[in-house]
């Protein structure tokens, strides 16, 4: 399989020059927003990397599922792999391809849980088979095999009742970013890309880097 001569164009759009006094976060919200019009089921799907005690960075995807003010909320079983790594280290990336728009978003920062009364409330607006999903899971443990994961399930599932509670090592955690990054895609390999640093006080530097 030869892979060298899959090339293409990138013709969707341009980055001009008004984008550098742009919010960033507005300008992410106003992407998502586009995006998420293209229908995609899982437009809010972005690469979360951590950094772990080996030293080495692991990523994986999560869904995005609030924006705050103050960061980007998602949720996760907090004793799995990332959310041992983030005990180690809450300095996180994300990154965002959305390849039908030729754009992708780059995102440095550092994660903090959200409140476990948050948590709780989210978890009970899921789906109960989403509430037992992560009732049943150790997320990232070793298990023997797919039965013993479906006995813990269905015995979660026999219970059957009608609130399950949010388990205590279930739940948000809230990324703040520090630096963001806007690609879109150009003819020619000439991309634009914008990126915000923050200064103080959520006052922004932006600048235009080289594609
Ligand atoms: C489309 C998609 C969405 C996902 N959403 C989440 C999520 O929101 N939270 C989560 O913990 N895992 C999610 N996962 C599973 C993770 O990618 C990963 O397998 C899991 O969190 C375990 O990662 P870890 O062992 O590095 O902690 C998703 C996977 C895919 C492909």
């Amino acid at each position: 399989m030869s892979l060298q001569d899959d090339r293409k164009e990138y013709l969707n759009g341009e980055l001009n020059d008004d984008i550098l006094s742009a919010n960033p976060r507005e300008m992410f919200l106003a992407w998502l927003e586009e995006y998420r019009l293209l229908g995609n089921p899982d437009s809010t799907a972005f690469s979360l990397s951590t950094v772990g005690k080996d030293g080495f960075p692991d990523s994986r995807i999560v869904l995005l599922k609030e924006i705050r003010h103050d960061g980007f909320v998602f949720y996760t079983n907090y004793n799995s792999k990332k959310g041992q790594d983030i005990a180690v280290s809450p300095n996180v990336h994300a990154l965002f391809f959305w390849p039908e728009m030729e754009r992708q978003i780059r995102i440095k920062g550092h994660v903090k849980k959200i409140s476990r009364a948050d948590s709780e409330k989210y978890f009970l607006s899921r789906p109960k088979l989403s509430q037992l999903g992560a009732l049943s899971s150790n997320q990232s443990e070793k298990i023997n095999s797919r039965s013993d994961l479906e006995l813990k399930f269905n015995s979660f599932k026999s219970k059957s009742l009608d609130e399950y509670n949010c388990p205590d090592d279930w739940g948000g955690y809230c990324l703040s970013f520090e630096k963001i990054e806007f690609w879109q895609g150009r003819r020619s390999r000439m991309h634009d890309r914008i990126v915000f640093e923050i200064k103080s006080n959520l006052e922004w530097d932006s600048f235009r880097v080289q594609p």
